[in-house]
């Protein structure tokens, strides 16, 4: 496939050139490449081509509890409303609540993301024929006794799904340290460590997580030894931070506001060099799937504190390069060799004028839809469309299997 006469961000700026694309893999980047035999040509004058969105926290089923439990305590909300629901999902829900966060977060140039739920070999179903990137782990938990089943489930799903189509990788996904006994913890990270996988654990999200232990007393249970996504991190303390260093903390500062758990302290990692990721959290607690606008909020409650605080090369940052990093993927820049992963977007978009200043707008003004997605040279959606679903029937299906979990009647 040749993309001709757009415009690609290469590094920071902006540079008109076509992109060749072989087997899903950016094979050429140059001006005036000559259409091959039988090559599918995209026109893509007037669009402007950035590499991918990386959502590295959601649970995507969780749009099937969308706007269902709102304005209540974290406790609450959680124990009350929303895991008496989850107790009603089956299968087929999750598939097709997952299919409906991929259709949104498609629709606002994400192509990859981290998910951590139950029922996850739907949600790994569900990637698959949507067309997505997705590092996918199986909630774990054990306090209130577990058999070994979750983590047994893990493991199938990780025997089944890992390395399909280079798209879906499965890690191993903690729910939380008060969620889980730290024997429990020490065996997840020996089986990360055995089986080489990136681990992922909702992380010192709530100011009452501290009464029960330390973050260096989590950390020295292993989790500097593997591959970690810390997820939230919003209550860390200043001493606490350079326990991160090595990982890539997932930030969702939307979802952390929403439950009313505070900042994360985005700008003390930053000064630290931590690479950190952006995530928007579940749709029951956030409640959309577009990154581009927890990002911005993630920015500007950093900037409340001072304007100099999270610039926006290190806001892309985080939506790209870090996201791919913290999935262990390869790509997050468009360069040959990197994967044709993209989000496209209109240059006459009115929000990006003047759109010399293209990543100051994209980060600071955009809210829109983008024009286009694509992930290993494949559209996923397109100028309003989803190529690879049909749009009406999993709405359907979404709406009914909703109506089932929240008890209300149609
Ligand atoms: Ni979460």
């Amino acid at each position: 496939m040749l993309l001709k006469n757009g415009k690609a961000l290469i590094g920071l700026e902006l540079k008109k050139c076509d992109i060749r694309i072989e087997n899903g893999i950016i094979k050429e980047i140059s001006e005036n490449l000559v259409p091959l035999d039988n090559e599918e040509v995209v026109d893509l004058t007037g669009k402007i081509i950035t590499p991918g969105f990386v959502n590295t926290h959601t649970h995507v089923a969780m749009s099937l509890l969308r706007g269902y439990a709102e304005d209540l305590p974290f406790k609450e909300w959680l124990f009350g409303k929303i895991l008496p629901a989850e107790e009603k999902l089956t299968p087929e829900a999750v598939y097709y609540g997952s299919l409906v966060s991929m259709m949104e977060m498609a629709a606002h140039g994400v192509v990859a993301f981290c998910d951590m739920y139950f029922h996850e070999d739907m949600v790994a179903k569900a990637v698959a024929d949507f067309g997505l990137k997705a590092l996918l782990t199986r909630g774990l938990v054990d306090i209130g006794g577990d058999d070994n089943g979750r983590l047994e489930e893990n493991l199938k799903l990780f025997r089944k799904w890992n390395g399909y189509e280079d798209r879906i990788y499965v890690g191993l996904g903690p729910h939380a340290p008060y969620s889980c006994s730290k024997s429990y913890l020490s065996k997840i990270i020996d089986i990360a460590k055995i089986e080489d996988v990136p681990v992922t654990m909702h992380f010192f999200e709530n100011a009452w997580e501290y009464e029960m232990y330390t973050p260096r007393e989590i950390m020295d249970i292993g989790f500097h030894e593997v591959h970690f996504i810390p997820v939230h991190c919003t209550q860390l303390k200043r001493e606490d931070i350079r326990l991160l260093d090595g990982s890539f903390p997932s930030i969702n500062t939307v979802s952390n506001m929403k439950l009313g758990n505070g900042i994360p302290p985005v700008t003390e990692m930053l000064k630290n060099g931590i690479k950190i990721t952006i995530g928007t959290d579940g749709p029951a607690s956030n409640n959309s799937q577009n990154l581009l606008f927890d990002l911005r909020i993630s920015v500007l409650a950093q900037k409340s504190y001072s304007p100099e605080n999270f610039k926006v090369e290190e806001a892309f940052n985080a939506l790209t390069k870090n996201g791919y990093s913290a999935l262990r993927l390869t790509g997050g820049t468009i360069e040959v060799g990197s994967p044709a992963d993209f989000a496209i977007f209109e240059a006459s978009h009115i929000q990006l004028q003047p759109v010399d200043n293209f990543l100051q707008n994209l980060i600071h003004a955009y809210t829109d839809r983008v024009y286009a997605t694509m992930v290993n040279g494949r559209f996923v959606y397109i100028n309003g469309s989803y190529p690879t679903v049909d749009v009406e029937e999993v709405l359907e299906k979404f709406s009914t299997f909703s109506r089932m979990v929240t008890g209300i009647e149609s």
